[in-house]
């Protein structure tokens, strides 16, 4: 058990975290509740975790919950991440609904649990550079997270000169990019305007959203039960084109959650069956 957190501690938070998030916790790794909520703890002026703990359970619906399981969500993310998938989107998946769609001319894109936005904005500066012609098309970007922290991050688009380092190459950071005070860069309004940043959690109910063409849901359900993956996975497949493209994270996978989805002829990327 961790540092000063007693056991019955441990099954509280364990609860709400699973409860609110569908975030699992690791009771082997429990090292990883201290690097989480220290830093909360400055912010909420508790003097410990078992006191803001306290707090929480005589207080269990008020504003401390969410910031408790947003401080618990675990947010690495980088500029093209994966860049295999960057390049699939680019060789194969967009290609194809640039065909597909062109009837239309419109495509409906869902970056689910997006972090602190690096991914969504690798991705629309992939399309600005690689495909001009969509500049005609109706694009609709929902990209969201369950963390208002991480969704503010994502509209102001700031980055430190670390975070950057970290994926985006230098041309594409003198083009997409302007200068933020001396140590970060903010992503340029125009990529910024793209994007409709949407506060979802995907564990509880789901706003309207389009028919999605393709949807990003990566490095965040290998933290959820197998019941929350197979729920989630249902929805997507309800919610998706039946031509759309899924993209989960590499270490997962939607092999014996739900039937239907295969492998598509693009790395990372997973279509309906028959289609
Ligand atoms: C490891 S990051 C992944 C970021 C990005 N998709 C990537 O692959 O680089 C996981 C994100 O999932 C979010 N998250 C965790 N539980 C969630 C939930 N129930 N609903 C929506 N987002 C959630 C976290 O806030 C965090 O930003």
């Amino acid at each position: 058990m961790s540092g000063s957190l007693a056991t019955e501690d441990f099954e509280f938070l364990r609860r709400v975290v699973l409860d609110d998030a569908g975030l699992v916790l690791d009771p082997e790794k429990t090292y990883l509740i201290d690097r989480h909520l220290v830093p909360l703890l400055r912010r909420s002026g508790h003097a410990s975790i078992p006191a803001l703990l306290d707090d929480l359970r005589r207080n269990p619906r008020g504003p401390l919950r969410l910031q408790v399981v947003e401080a618990m969500t675990t947010n690495e993310t980088s500029f093209f991440r994966d860049a295999m998938v960057f390049e699939s989107l680019r060789s194969a998946v967009i290609p194809e609904l640039l065909r597909t769609r062109r009837a239309s001319r419109e495509l409906n894109l869902w970056c689910a649990a997006c972090s602190s936005g690096q991914e969504p904005y690798s991705v629309l500066i992939l399309l600005r550079e690689h495909f001009p012609e969509l500049a005609s098309w109706r694009i609709r970007y929902v990209v969201s997270d369950l963390s208002q922290e991480m969704l503010q991050r994502t509209r102001d688009g700031i980055y430190s000169r670390l975070e950057v380092a970290r994926g985006l190459p230098p041309a594409l950071l003198a083009k997409y990019f302007d200068a933020h005070g001396e140590q970060s860069f903010q992503v340029k309004p125009e990529l910024r305007r793209a994007l409709d940043v949407r506060c979802i959690n995907l564990v509880a109910d789901w706003p309207q959203l389009p028919t999605m063409d393709v949807v990003m849901i990566r490095n965040v359900m290998i933290y959820f039960e197998v019941p929350t993956k197979r729920r989630i996975l249902q929805r997507i497949k309800s919610l998706m084109a039946r031509d759309g493209f899924l993209f989960l994270g590499t270490a997962e996978t939607p092999r014996l959650l739900v039937d239907d989805f295969v492998r598509a002829n693009a790395y990372g990327c997973y279509q309906l069956c028959g289609v």
